[in-house]
């Protein structure tokens, strides 16, 4: 059974955002959704994944300042008043710091559900900050848009993290300074990467989900994160797999404390491990949950028992068979 999102895929836009349309004032971005954290590397990596994103679409006005016209599928929970919105927060931030003289009307289409930990609101503040950014006179490149969408999304979060923003930005895997989210850097991926994602039909927002981890840990604890997520990053860098599957499972300091959000955490982690998955792990704030596979089958299958074991548990879920994507934020066709 294969699962997937119908908004906002980028394969259902062939061509790019024509030079007519940006000459018409109207601006069309892909967000695409991320994993963050990985086990270890609690808000300091993260990886952009194809097959679901959010679209934001920006039209060019008079009015100075971004106003949100709608948001399609998001079941209305998100804000629609502009400095509560992550996409006009961030668009916002790149005609501010591009001294526009002109402002925008947004139309914001999600394809990642709300608090689902696909990094739904990074999405939307790259596409929003990059829709934006098309329609200046002179667009900046996505180096400078790290500032703008790293404050789009702490509007969502209550904190500044790059781990979903950044990947969504750029594409591919990335490490960022839990600290200085503006430090980051780009890890190419030597081979393709299989993944199973499972959105259960659970929410959880990031915010709560920040505020109930510890302020302290234990020295052993933190020195054991430490050496997993070097481990971790040597292992993506070599394309070593099943070393990736097993680093992802070995976050002492968070994941613990946010097993206990997700009723089907333990369930759904064996099942993916008997289905053949190398690990299994939460993304993000969770709910969702995503296995490193040997490759795109045994992602299927994997995929397919997780499923069974949320049924099991009446949990209604969702997920797909996704691939790491490189690209990051790009604009669409009209
Ligand atoms: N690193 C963040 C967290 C990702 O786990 O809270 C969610 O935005």
């Amino acid at each position: 059974m294969h699962h997937s999102y119908s908004a906002g895929s980028p394969s259902d836009n062939a061509a790019m955002t024509t030079a007519s349309s940006i000459e018409r004032g109207v601006a069309r971005a892909f967000g695409p959704a991320s994993l963050s954290n990985l086990g270890p590397g609690f808000d300091t990596l993260g990886l952009c994944i194809d097959h679901a994103g959010d679209v934001v679409e920006a039209s060019r006005c008079d009015d100075p300042g971004v106003r949100i016209v709608s948001i399609e599928n998001d079941d209305g929970l998100l804000p629609t008043e502009a400095h509560r919105n992550t996409a006009a927060i961030a668009a916002k931030h790149v005609l501010d710091a591009a001294s526009a003289d002109f402002g925008l009307t947004l139309r914001i289409t999600k394809g990642i559900p709300f608090g689902s930990g696909i990094g739904g609101s990074a999405a939307s503040a790259v596409a929003g900050a990059w829709a934006a950014n098309a329609l200046l006179d002179e667009p900046l490149p996505k180096s400078d848009l790290v500032e703008a969408v790293i404050t789009g999304e702490a509007a969502a979060s209550g904190s500044r993290h790059g781990d979903n923003v950044l990947p969504a930005l750029f594409g591919g895997l990335i490490l960022t300074s839990s600290s200085d989210p503006t430090r980051y850097r780009r890890i190419e991926l030597p081979r393709e990467l299989s993944i199973a994602v499972l959105t259960p039909s659970i929410r959880i927002l990031t915010r709560e989900a920040r505020e109930i981890l510890p302020a302290q840990v234990a020295l052993r604890d933190a020195v054991h994160n430490t050496s997993e997520l070097a481990f971790l990053i040597d292992a993506f860098h070599a394309g070593d797999w099943e070393t990736v599957g097993r680093c992802i499972m070995g976050d002492r300091l968070v994941e613990p404390v946010r097993a206990t959000l997700i009723p089907i955490y333990d369930d759904v982690r064996r099942s993916a491990l008997e289905a053949g998955a190398f690990g299994c792990a939460i993304t993000g704030s969770g709910p969702a949950m995503f296995a490193i596979c040997p490759g795109p089958v045994e992602a299927q299958s994997v995929l397919d028992a997780m499923l069974d074991a949320c049924r099991r548990s009446g949990v209604e879920s969702s997920g797909f068979v996704a691939h790491a994507d490189g690209c990051g934020v790009r604009l669409l066709d009209e």
